[in-house]
């Protein structure tokens, strides 16, 4: 099989490694990949503009490519896999129609209301006013949301009133002129996937992001600074009922609405306090940094998955099967991020963090005359495996400690929620004190 990745994160990388381990596999190219996809084997970037859907088009179609595999949303909301599907050329990652439960918070939230899906109540505005008018009417928390995609950026969670009448007229200082606000949920945060060919659906072990930028959850939000799966808070029945209430009603809604969505459906859940999952936002694509924790621990051949979904031969396939133990991703960052960032700094100890057992996977570098530079945002993610998050965290911050850049940025805490909680050091009671020091005064007290 001949493979295209379309994107230059570390979800490509982590999607180029996993399929370059296979023997499936004779050849993979990048559009336009990065640093690291650039030294894996059997593996060719290829500098062309991700915009250039004709010219991918053309490009896969000359070089017999089996399946294109589109990692971010960008290129799906703008219609690649309409022109993929135009030249018969297989795609994994849904048309411009499915990809719209992405790229507009209205449509999602629309489809989610009649197709019965839990999620936060909400109004959608036009005018700034309105969506005034409606926040003096609500009570405070309120999330306020910009419609289309806005990588990250397009959400504010208010905690009062007046943030939320401000963060009104910081979107639309953005330029953005719909809005949504809704009912802030409160809980835990939890990313399903569930790879679909249209028809039926497997979801993938759950994951657990760090949006924010500063250690204990604080700070602007980014795309995901770490992630540890599987998120033990997602047991077997939960996932059942994600299922059932969540993936299952929004695929067959997609299929109402005549879309063929052959790819993944990324569910960014809450699970509220009550314990019920509630959908936050829906993706249209795998989650960055979640693949990186995913593929490493996926056990089953990743290009079965893919073919299975753009055949719509997902029904036939024995179950997804997974290695055992637990992974943590920790992401580095370059200074500024998610603001203005610093780029093109050297990045020296990679190897010698991989020496270590861990993967280093690229989301922002590049490889200039044998040189390793930050080129993005997020820079690094080192992901761990091990028989428990206590080994892989250990692991991970052991490695991450090895590498190097100007600015480097890092949480120092992703996935210390799961770690088990140190046992209280226990002090013993005076009585018992007296009691083991005096035997007569412990025949005192039986006494009383
Ligand atoms: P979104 O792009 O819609 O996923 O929003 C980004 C982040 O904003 C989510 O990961 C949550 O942390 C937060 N968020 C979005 N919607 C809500 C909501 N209704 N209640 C609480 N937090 C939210
Ligand atoms: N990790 C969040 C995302 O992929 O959107």
């Amino acid at each position: 099989m001949k493979i295209m990745i379309v994107g230059s994160g570390g979800r490509e990388h982590a999607i180029a490694l996993k399929l370059s381990e296979s023997d499936q596999i004779t050849q993979i190219l990048c559009i336009p990949g990065n640093g690291g996809t650039a030294n894996l084997p059997k593996c060719r970037n290829i500098a062309m503009n991700v915009g250039d859907f004709a010219g991918i088009a053309r490009f896969a179609g000359v070089q017999g490519i089996t399946i294109v595999v589109v990692g971010p949303e960008d290129p799906l909301a703008n219609g690649l896999a309409d022109y993929l599907q135009a030249e018969k050329i297989p795609v994994f990652g849904p048309t411009k129609a499915g990809a719209r439960i992405e790229s507009s918070k209205i449509w999602a939230k629309e489809l989610m209301i009649k197709a019965g899906v839990p999620t936060a109540q909400g109004k959608s505005f036009t005018k700034s006013e309105k969506a005034k008018e409606y926040i003096a009417s609500q009570a405070a928390p309120l999330v306020v949301k910009a419609d289309g995609l806005a990588a990250g950026k397009g959400v504010i969670v208010a905690e009062t009133q007046t943030a939320a009448l401000q963060a009104v007229d910081e979107l639309t200082t953005q330029g953005f002129t719909t809005l949504v606000v809704e009912e802030c949920l409160t809980g835990t945060e939890v990313s399903v996937f569930a790879v679909t060919d249209g028809q039926t659906f497997r979801t993938l072990l759950a994951a657990q992001d760090h949006k924010r930028i500063g250690e204990g959850d604080t700070g602007e939000n980014t795309g995901g600074m770490g992630v540890y799966a599987p998120a033990p808070l997602v047991t077997p029945e939960l996932m059942g009922r994600i299922e059932r209430e969540i993936i299952a009603p929004t695929l067959n809604a997609l299929k109402d609405k005549q879309i063929d969505y052959r790819g993944v459906l990324y569910a960014g859940l809450m699970i509220t306090p009550t314990g019920d999952p509630k959908v936050l936002e829906f993706n249209c694509r795998f989650g960055d940094p979640e693949t990186q924790v995913l593929l490493p621990l996926l056990a089953t051949p990743l290009e079965k998955i893919l073919a299975a979904c753009v055949e719509q031969k997902l029904e036939a396939l024995p179950p997804i099967e997974w290695h055992p133990g637990c992974g943590v991703c920790v992401v580095a960052a370059a200074e500024g991020y998610p603001g203005k960032y610093r780029r093109g700094d050297e990045i020296i100890g990679v190897d010698a963090a991989e020496e270590m057992g861990v993967t280093v996977f690229h989301a922002g570098t590049q490889s200039r005359q044998q040189q390793l530079l930050t080129s993005g945002g997020r820079v690094l993610g080192v992901t761990a495996i091990g028989e428990d998050f206590t080994a892989a965290v250990n692991k991970a911050y052991g490695a991450i400690a090895r590498i190097e850049f100007e600015g480097m940025y890092y949480r120092r805490d992703i996935a210390h929620q799961v770690l088990p909680k140190p046992e209280p050091e226990t002090t013993p009671s005076p009585a018992i004190e007296e009691a083991d020091a005096d035997p007569t005064a412990s025949n005192d007290l039986e006494a009383e």
